[in-house]
């Protein structure tokens, strides 16, 4: 079976050919994906830009569906679904993609099958290495979302705990930001962490004890869990990265420089590779903890990390550290199918397809796409 995946969630325009066999270790292959990358175009901007972004779609989507097709070696008789993501996301991206997979579903006759943005990251663990020890526990940490999921069963997402805040990736981006180092701030935060202190600057580590009241009881969660989880298991970031900033803001005093002073005027190169490092210890301390208590609690067999934040050299080896010390084997995608890819949405697009589920013409994008 063949399927042709469309995402345009944010600010990259993608397609694939992703391929369906019978072998039981690894069901799904990759026969083409393809990603047309905006962050060019919005690093000017210092972050993407909505209205910018739904426009460059609209140029790209045509040669990027058309070249997944020609890489993965397909013709239109060929497929047998188009799967794309119907959120959550920017409302204007999105309906490029949905737009453009109606019509192709239209046309040549095929199921369309809508797929929510997480469930791609989260399928992308299984397309990477095949059936993952279930029960797992799976964190979704990327630019939009910070959530935690226990997976009973194979395309069963069940929510453990979220960000209240901003989610890891954005915090990554808005510190870079603060510090004058460029955009998106991932990447560049990591490398320079890379040769840093992280014990320099002892930022905090949020721990959540109070329990979320805009949330309701967990009865999706199995008991003993189902009323007391929701106490421990979410994100904040909004106060490490207030920490990064009073940091900024002490030291301009200090120097009797202005609030408009560039950090790189007031730090050394030292003390800026040391500030990325203690946050980022700080970042992914939180992630790595909640996710293992989470393990521990549904004596999960397998931990999964997925989302571009999984593309982090820190996050990769402290939950591979960490996995092998509680004897729970970690599950990280490549770096190619940990950021915004169109592969991971024609996997939960199969997944989508099997369990029956299937969009008429009447599909609409939607910004904030319950999972
Ligand atoms: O999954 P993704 O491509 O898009 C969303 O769905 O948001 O994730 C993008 C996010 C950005 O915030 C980017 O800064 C972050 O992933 N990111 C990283 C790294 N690579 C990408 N964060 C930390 N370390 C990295 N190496
Ligand atoms: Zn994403």
């Amino acid at each position: 079976m063949l399927v042709l995946a469309i995402e345009s969630s944010c600010d990259e325009t993608a397609a694939a050919v992703v391929e369906e066999t019978t072998g039981a270790a690894r069901p799904w292959r990759v026969r083409s994906s393809i990603v047309a990358s905006q962050v060019d175009i919005h690093r000017e901007w210092g972050g993407v830009v909505p209205e910018i972004a739904s426009r460059q779609h609209l140029r790209d989507i045509c040669g990027v569906v058309e070249r997944a097709m020609d890489e993965g070696g397909v013709v239109w008789r060929d497929l047998d679904a188009v799967a794309v993501t119907q959120g959550p996301g920017l409302i204007g991206s999105l309906l490029v993609g949905v737009a453009f997979a109606k019509s192709i579903a239209a046309v040549h006759g095929l199921p369309l099958v809508p797929v929510h943005h997480l469930a791609g990251h989260i399928e992308s663990l299984w397309l990477e290495h095949g059936p993952l020890p279930l029960p797992a526990v799976v964190l979704v940490v990327s630019g939009g979302h910070t959530s935690l999921y226990y997976v009973p069963s194979e395309g069963d997402y069940r929510l453990v705990g979220r960000t209240r805040d901003d989610a890891a990736g954005e915090a990554y981006d808005k510190v870079a930001k603060l510090l004058g180092l460029g955009y998106p701030g991932g990447p560049i935060v990591d490398r320079l962490a890379a040769s840093g202190n992280d014990q320099a600057i002892r930022f905090p580590v949020a721990r959540l004890t109070h329990a979320d009241r805009t949330a309701g009881p967990a009865t999706h969660l199995p008991p003993p869990f189902a009323s007391s989880l929701r106490l421990k298991a979410d994100f904040s970031f909004s106060g490490l990265k207030t920490a990064v900033l009073r940091h900024v803001r002490e030291r301009q005093q200090a120097r009797g420089a202005s609030r408009e002073a560039p950090p790189r005027d007031i730090f050394t190169d030292d003390e800026i590779r040391d500030l990325c490092a203690s946050f980022q210890r700080a970042v992914t301390t939180a992630l790595v903890d909640r996710t293992f208590d989470a393990a521990r609690w549904f004596n999960a067999q397998s931990v999964g990390i997925a989302g571009g934040v999984s593309a982090n050299s820190r996050l990769r080896r402290d939950a591979e550290a960490r996995g092998a010390q509680a004897g729970i084997p970690v599950y990280l995608p490549s770096l190619s199918l940990s950021t915004d890819n169109a592969a991971m949405i024609g996997a939960a697009g199969l997944r989508r397809f099997h369990q029956g589920v299937r969009a008429d013409l009447e599909l609409n994008a939607l910004a904030s796409l319950p999972l």
